[in-house]
């Protein structure tokens, strides 16, 4: 599996929510809404445009950037692939494409009843999927007059919002409590999923431009709030499925994709545990929740929110205790933690950073990865990404390429990372600022 990187740098070389985590507007899959298939976004007077449009608000071409750069566009076509195929076959389904498990993540997968008469399955994750369901909205959303405001009111979803952002590619880059990639599914073959909302709302070929009239018409969008905001909604969606229902597992297991896959997956004469920083500290032996994305957070909690960082940190410590020995105390501090992180990424969305706390924060990622906190790949992989965005917004990824390039490659491939040679460049980088 490939491990991402921020496609720019490659370029150049309180409110509390309730269980389960909901934001304002459902998701596009659960909107209610009729979904009229990408067909009816398509036209060529529409946004089916082969050019971009220079005297529009918006492209008007994005139809066609999402056919051809965009892999959502392929996402169904995926499931005809030899390795589909397998995957089906491992499972025991007829075909993957025809199978709700796998297109309820590779397609706009609503309802029958839900399905306007241009819908197509084959559209893959369309606009739609992403944008909800245009039944109450296509007909007027393009008036004169009609404000975006207007559109959200009558069912289109936020996607410009952090928050809603995140639990909207998270539903299929993480899972919800009606679907996820199990860990009997990536048995069968699928990849691990990993995801931050920073670098993939990059990495997803752009079909909009943040200039002068996006920013009047929905505001200025801050990474560094995409990145915090959207690792907060990370972590408390894991532990959101892990405190549900949904995925009990049998008695003996746990649904495994909770954990960290490699805590298991390698070799043993590869000795890995250390009593030391790589925070909370559990005995040797102890199958680790996928605590990756909190780890990373935490550090940057400390110099955000002092307040609450150490207050989650300590929940963190009960979660593992329970794990260890009290599965009804797991789910409640599972549950708890969620919330609290809830509350937290919608604090962070709204906040704005200058270069100063951008620095605190990179400083304070470089110390903990130069530290060796993050001793699971799954960790160091949301610690590089997070160092690389806030670069990128600080605008020095250039002159540090060096340096980054050297913490990326220490990263390795998810089987051969060394957390040692990570925190060794970690701490060149930390000495090179
Ligand atoms: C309905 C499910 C769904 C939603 C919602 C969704 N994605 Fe995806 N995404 C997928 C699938 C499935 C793939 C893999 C497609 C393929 O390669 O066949 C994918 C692939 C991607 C990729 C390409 C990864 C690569 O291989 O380079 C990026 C980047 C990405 N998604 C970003 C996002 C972002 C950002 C959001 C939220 C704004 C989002 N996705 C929302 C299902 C979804
Ligand atoms: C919880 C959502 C989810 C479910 C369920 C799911 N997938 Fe995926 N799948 C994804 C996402 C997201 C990606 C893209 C991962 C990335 O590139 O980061 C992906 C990637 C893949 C890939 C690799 C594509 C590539 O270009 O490398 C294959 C093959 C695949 N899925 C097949 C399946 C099959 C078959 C099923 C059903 C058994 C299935 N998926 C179920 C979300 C899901
Ligand atoms: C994987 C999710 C995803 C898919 C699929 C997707 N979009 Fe988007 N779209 C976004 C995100 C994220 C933004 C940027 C945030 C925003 O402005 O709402 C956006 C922005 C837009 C904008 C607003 C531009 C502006 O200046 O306000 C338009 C128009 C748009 N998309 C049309 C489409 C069309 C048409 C399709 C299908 C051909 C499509 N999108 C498919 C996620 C998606
Ligand atoms: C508690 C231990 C444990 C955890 C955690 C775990 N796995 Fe596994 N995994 C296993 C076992 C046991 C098997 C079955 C091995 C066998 O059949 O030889 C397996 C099988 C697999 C296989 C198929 C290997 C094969 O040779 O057929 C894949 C792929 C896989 N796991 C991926 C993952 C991913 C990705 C994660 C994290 C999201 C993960 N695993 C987490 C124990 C674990």
């Amino acid at each position: 599996m490939v491990m991402w990187r921020s496609i720019k740098v490659n370029v150049h070389l309180a409110m509390l929510f309730l269980a389960p985590l909901a934001v304002a507007q459902s998701l596009p899959e659960d909107d209610g809404r009729v979904h009229e298939g990408v067909a009816s976004c398509a036209s060529a007077v529409c946004h089916g445009r082969v050019n971009e449009a220079d005297d529009e608000t918006v492209w008007l071409n994005e139809y066609r950037v999402w056919l051809r750069q965009d892999y959502h566009s392929r996402a169904y076509r995926t499931l005809m692939t030899q390795q589909s195929q397998a995957i089906a076959a491992k499972l025991g389904l007829p075909a993957a494409h025809t199978a709700d498990l796998c297109l309820d993540c590779h397609a706009d997968n609503v309802p029958a009843e839900r399905r306007g008469a241009r819908f197509q399955i084959d559209d893959g994750v369309g606009c739609e999927a992403c944008h909800g369901g245009a039944g109450d909205w296509l007909e007027n959303h393009a008036e004169r007059g009609t404000s975006h405001a207007d559109n959200i009111a009558e069912g289109m979803y936020p996607t410009d919002q952090p928050v809603a952002r995140a639990e909207l590619c998270l539903s299929c880059h993480l899972g919800t409590r009606d679907k996820l990639a199990t860990h009997r599914i990536m048995g069968a073959g699928h990849p691990r999923l990993s995801f931050e909302l920073e670098t993939f709302s990059v990495n997803q070929p752009a079909h909009y431009s943040v200039d002068e009239d996006y920013v009047q018409r929905k505001g200025k969008p801050d990474t560094v709030a995409i990145w915090v905001s959207g690792l907060a909604m990370n972590a408390a969606t894991l532990f959101d499925l892990l405190a549900s229902e949904a995925y009990p597992g049998n008695a003996l297991f746990p649904e495994l994709s909770f954990f960290q896959c490699h805590a298991c997956h390698h070799g043993m004469n590869d000795l890995r545990w250390q009593s030391d920083a790589r925070a909370p500290a559990l005995p040797p032996g102890s199958v680790r929740l996928n605590d990756g994305p909190l780890t990373v957070l935490l550090p940057a909690l400390a110099v955000l929110v002092p307040e609450r960082a150490e207050d989650i940190a300590a929940q963190l410590q009960a979660l593992h205790a329970a794990a260890e020995n009290d599965p009804q105390s797991l789910l409640d501090t599972a549950s708890g933690i969620s919330s609290a992180l809830g509350a937290v990424a919608a604090a962070l969305a709204d906040r704005r950073f200058d270069a100063s706390l951008q620095r605190s924060l990179r400083r304070e990622l470089l110390a903990s990865s130069a530290a060796d906190r993050f001793g699971y790949f799954t960790a160091a992989e949301q610690a590089f990404l997070a160092i690389e965005t806030l670069s990128i917004a600080l605008g020095d990824s250039e002159s540090l390429a060096p340096q980054l390039d050297a913490l990326f490659e220490a990263l390795g491939s998810e089987t051969s990372y060394v957390p040692d040679q990570y925190a060794v460049r970690a701490r060149q980088m930390l000495e090179a600022l």
